[in-house]
């Protein structure tokens, strides 16, 4: 079973094709029982027939191969927990996917290695997107802006091992005050 992580992994990994300067992250788990993942970008963005498209899994923009997983596992994990999901696309403005997730299903993905996958994405792509990470329960609302702590470091590249170890018990940190109350 593919864990929440790993989806939020492909569908970043879209917005980093699409061109994206911004990605902004939002992990919510207010509902307490429902945690609804949603990723904006302002990447290339899609016409209504690749946004179409996108929810199968031959629906790719891919010349290597034919078949395109993130989208349609994505959909299918969230929709096999009785949560929902979204894609709304506008070309040249950019992508917005959400998927929520009942997590007292059986079926629901464990959220993963959620800190890693956040600073492996960040430190992979240390110029751009820029990541505005917000992960909030009922209780706690932390965020995390990439654009704000490159300009703290100044000359000093986000992708230093000290910092890169610091990103990591941050989003460590961040992850167990809001959703520390769902297994991973
Ligand atoms: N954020 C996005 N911005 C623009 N286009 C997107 C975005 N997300 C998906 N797409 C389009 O939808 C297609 C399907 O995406 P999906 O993630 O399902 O498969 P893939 O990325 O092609 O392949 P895989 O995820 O298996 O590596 C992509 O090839 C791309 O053309
Ligand atoms: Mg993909």
């Amino acid at each position: 079973m593919p864990e929440i992580a790993l989806h939020l992994l492909d569908l970043v990994q879209n917005s980093i094709r699409a061109g994206a300067k911004t990605v902004r992250i939002v992990i919510d788990l207010s509902a307490q029982l429902l945690l609804t993942l949603t990723l904006m970008d302002d990447g290339c963005g899609m016409d209504e027939e690749m946004a179409a498209l996108a929810h199968s899994p031959f629906g790719t923009s891919r010349t290597t191969r034919k078949v395109g997983l993130g989208i349609p596992l994505t959909r299918e994990s969230a929709l096999a927990t009785g949560g929902s999901f979204s894609l709304t696309s506008e070309p040249g403005i950019g992508t917005t996917v959400t998927a929520s997730f009942d997590t007292r299903h059986i079926d629901c993905p464990p959220l993963g290695k959620l800190e890693d996958t956040l600073v492996s994405l960040i430190l992979a792509n240390p110029d751009q997107p820029e990541f505005e990470i917000s992960l909030s329960s009922k209780d706690a609302n932390e965020v995390l802006d990439t654009r704000q702590i490159k300009q703290t470091l100044g000359t000093v590249p986000i992708t230093t091992p000290d910092v890169a170890l610091w990103l990591t018990a941050c989003l460590r940190d961040m992850t167990e005050n809001t959703l520390g109350g769902i297994t991973s």
